[in-house]
């Protein structure tokens, strides 16, 4: 698509957090808190969420959808944030034993966790049963035939969903497109996979299949595609005649200038408009299960430029304290990101720039064609906006760097709630 804004201009104020201001100098807020001052606190980088921004969304999903409308945790997960998602009344989409321990540190009900996963270990199902998940989502026919042999040795009887795949391909980067027949997820419905799954799961009695699901993919802004796959899932799960039907999560955010998404409740409305046109009764309980919707807009990546290269007739490089290991979105996916002046968010951005981190490869690009003041300068703030979603979640430790800490701010107080990676905590690792 192409860029109707001028990319000189100003930051998008859409793209900050919603209770993003400035102070008296004309320098960031968020959460009535200067974001200059919560940089030289807990240093850069630094990922600060709008709290009040979190819970709005969360709440927003849950009006949209109802209580069974499930967090995806993998999009950003720690106990701080299972309790905002949980105190809101969202359900939880938990995929690994990692993430199930974070809801339970939360001390959320288990019966609220959705486990998810196309590959789960012996394990994790094994602690599923034994801390009493709400509802497990089958992936695969082995997956089948482990949780019959657990359930039968157990005599305890799971709530499952079976996941199918509804044949739609979404339009997104192919990494995160998943509804479509090749698909390492999920049964394929016009195979005929999904049927005999039911008749597997029916035939020994020893799972309870009470739903099904679906997840087409992520970052998609088109509610056609949620809209087609609601009409191939319907049509498989309406003569079932089971209770629960989840769509999975995948609504996309705007990331630059340019770039607009629907609400969250315009999405609930088309899909589960959908379903009911295609035949989905009024008594089923219709779900989803949105991460970076939720998460996304609420936080911002804090780093300080440490060298500016400008290479005369090629292009200026400024080079921040962070990079890949806290944002490998633009990497991974190509993903485009704005950046902007802590101290002057509302200035013109006639420079062009590319930021890139501090790991060592050319690779390692945050924002590959950025905009910002004339006077910018070592020593400078800038901050990548929109990063709330997959960007601390995929956070890794390359070149031995420390993931940053994360902060909440709301009403003008700011708290920590997961310090800095120290060197000591690598080290830790070592036997
Ligand atoms: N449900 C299931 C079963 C999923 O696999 C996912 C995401 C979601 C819900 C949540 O989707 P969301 O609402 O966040 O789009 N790392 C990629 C995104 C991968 C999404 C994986 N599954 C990125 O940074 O764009």
């Amino acid at each position: 698509m192409e860029n109707p804004v001028d990319p000189a201009a100003p930051v998008p104020w859409s793209l900050l957090p919603p209770n993003a201001g400035l102070d008296d100098e004309g320098g960031l807020t968020v959460g009535g808190v200067s974001v200059a001052e919560l940089a030289a606190q807990f240093g850069t980088p630094v990922f600060i969420y709008d709290e009040a921004h979190l819970r709005a969304r969360c709440e927003e999903a849950v009006a949209a959808f109802g209580p069974g409308v499930a967090f995806a945790s993998k999009s950003f997960w720690c106990v701080a944030m299972a309790k905002i998602a949980s105190a809101a009344g969202m359900s939880i989409d938990v995929s690994t034993s990692g993430e199930m321990a974070v809801a339970l540190a939360a001390g959320i009900d288990p019966e609220r966790l959705r486990f998810h996963g196309n590959n789960k270990s012996v394990a994790e199902l094994a602690a599923a049963l034994e801390v009493g998940v709400g509802r497990i989502i089958i992936d695969s026919a082995d997956e089948i035939a482990r949780l019959e042999t657990l359930a039968a040795a157990t005599g305890v009887t799971p709530k499952v969903w079976i996941r199918v795949t509804p044949g739609v391909h979404a339009h997104t980067h192919a990494f995160v497109q998943t509804g479509q027949e090749d698909s390492k997820f999920g049964f394929s419905v016009a195979s005929g996979a999904a049927a005999a799954a039911v008749a597997e799961i029916q035939a020994t009695g020893l799972l309870n299949l009470v739903g099904i699901h679906a997840h087409i993919g992520s970052q998609v802004f088109n509610l056609e595609n949620f809209a087609q796959a609601a009409s191939v899932v319907a049509a498989f799960f309406t003569p079932l005649g089971l209770a629960e039907l989840c769509l999975g999560g995948g609504l996309g955010e705007a990331y630059v200038a340019g770039e607009s998404a629907p609400s969250i409740a315009a999405w609930a409305a088309s899909t589960i408009d959908a379903l009911h046109d295609a035949g989905v009764g009024p008594d089923v309980e219709i779900t989803a299960e949105p991460g970076r919707s939720i998460v996304a807009r609420a936080g911002i990546t804090v780093y300080t430029v440490g060298t500016i290269k400008d290479l005369p007739g090629l292009r200026t490089y400024a080079a921040v304290d962070g990079g890949m290991s806290d944002n490998p979105r633009p990497v991974l996916y190509g993903s485009g990101y704005e950046t902007f002046l802590v101290r002057a968010p509302k200035a013109e951005r006639p420079r062009s720039i590319r930021l890139v981190g501090k790991h060592c490869e050319s690779g390692d690009v945050l924002v590959e064609s950025g905009w910002v003041p004339d006077d910018l300068h070592v020593g400078d703030l800038l901050a990548t906006p929109v990063t709330g979603a997959y960007g601390y979640s995929m956070a890794s430790n390359y070149n031995r760097v420390g993931r940053p800490p994360v902060v909440f701010v709301e009403n003008g107080s700011a708290r920590l709630v997961l310090r800095r990676e120290t060197d000591q905590d690598l080290l830790a690792l070592e036997v």
